[in-house]
């Protein structure tokens, strides 16, 4: 299914204004007609673009699959606008999520919840359980209230490409598959959000992403397990997986490598004719820095602003014909995880 480019609209809620502009509600009136009609809309979040359809149409699911070329078997998250609408797509609605929802939500979380009727099969590839999230974008929950239907939206790429935090990201991976195009400009998050279990004690996280641990232990007011820790002894269930992280993902189309020693790295490809991009944490040697074949791209040394610019640089990179892109890992502290787990799918393939 191939169609010609897209409209992309701009939209935007001037900060202090207590509505956003009238083109922006005609631009969301028409998106919201689109989605009820079956139509696929790339819609700006806080975290990265996403690429929705009514989440309640089967067909119009179906052509997200299509569209992001995904697997049938990686359940989609479907955004709500308040927790009302989440409650009425589960089938049990467990305390973790209600204290999630009541102190994380609008926000940058989803919470893996036993599955209502409403949900077709379709969305959570047939499984049980079923992902919801409040977006904290107020152009996004506007679209869903004025279409009035809960949207299911994965990341707007083709499936194990890097996620877009641009509209024009959006129009370079998917241009040709999608009806329409809001543009709300940069995501502020830039990672996509951070999805945890509800449906075992205690929650687990699946996805790390932009709210920490410590965030969601401090919500649940208790403990928050990691995929990898142990579940509690006696447990008969077996560990809910997130099929959506495994190993290669988010990869850029140049070969990304996390070496031990990237100036080492970086010095040996320049030598052999290879032309480099850098992601760097710290200064870049001088005997390198003004080499004709590397792009050195000074990144944020906090673990939000790095987030927030990753994605974007990485499709600024892979636009530039390079034969490699040598990244700084970051350390292996908890405020990093959701960056380094990123950069480690990026790497791996
Ligand atoms: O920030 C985000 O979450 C973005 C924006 C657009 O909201 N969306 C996003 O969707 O990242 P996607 O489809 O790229 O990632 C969804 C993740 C996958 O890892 C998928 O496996 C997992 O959520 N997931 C969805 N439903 C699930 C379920 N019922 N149980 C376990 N994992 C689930
Ligand atoms: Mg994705």
């Amino acid at each position: 299914m191939s169609r010609a480019l897209p409209d992309t609209l701009r939209i935007s809620w001037p900060a202090g204004a207590s509505a956003p502009l009238p083109e922006t509600d005609a631009a969301l009136d028409r998106a919201a007609e689109q989605l009820r009609a079956g139509g696929l809309v790339a819609i700006p979040t806080e975290t990265v673009y996403g690429l929705a359809a009514n989440a309640l149409d089967e067909e119009a699911v179906d052509g997200i699959f299509r569209a992001k070329r995904r697997p049938v078997g990686n359940p989609l998250i479907v955004h709500v606008a308040d927790t009302g609408m989440a409650r009425s797509l589960a089938g049990d609605w467990p305390e973790a999520a209600e204290r999630i929802a009541v102190a994380l939500w609008p926000g940058p979380v989803t919470v893996v919840v036993p599955k209502g009727p409403r949900v077709p099969g379709i969305v959570t590839a047939g499984g049980g359980t079923v992902a919801l999230r409040c977006p904290d974008h107020p152009l996004a929950r506007r679209l869903i209230e004025k279409a009035g239907v809960p949207l299911a939206a994965p990341s707007a790429n083709r499936s194990e490409q890097v996620s877009p935090t641009t509209a024009h990201h959006v129009v370079e991976g998917l241009g040709d598959k999608v009806d329409l195009i809001l543009d709300a400009g940069p995501c502020g998050r830039g990672i996509e959000s951070t999805v945890i279990d509800c449906t075992v004690t205690p929650p687990r996280i699946l996805r790390p992403g932009p709210l920490s641990r410590g965030e969601l232990e401090a919500a649940v007011g208790g403990p928050v397990a990691w995929p990898e820790d142990a579940s509690p002894a006696g447990g008969g269930l077996p560990v809910a997986r997130s099929p959506g992280t495994g190993r290669r993902h988010y990869a850029p189309r140049t070969p990304l490598e996390l070496p031990a020693d990237s100036t080492a790295r970086v010095a040996e490809l320049l030598a052999a004719g290879e032309r480099v991009g850098w992601l760097v944490a710290a200064t870049v040697e001088p005997q390198l820095a003004g080499h004709r074949e590397l792009v050195a791209v000074p990144m944020p040394a906090d673990p939000a602003g790095y987030a927030r610019l990753l994605y974007a640089t990485l499709h600024a990179l892979d636009q530039r014909q390079l034969d490699r892109i040598i990244v700084d890992m970051p350390p292996a502290e908890e405020p990093w995880r959701a960056v380094r787990d990123r950069l480690t799918r990026a790497a791996t393939g």
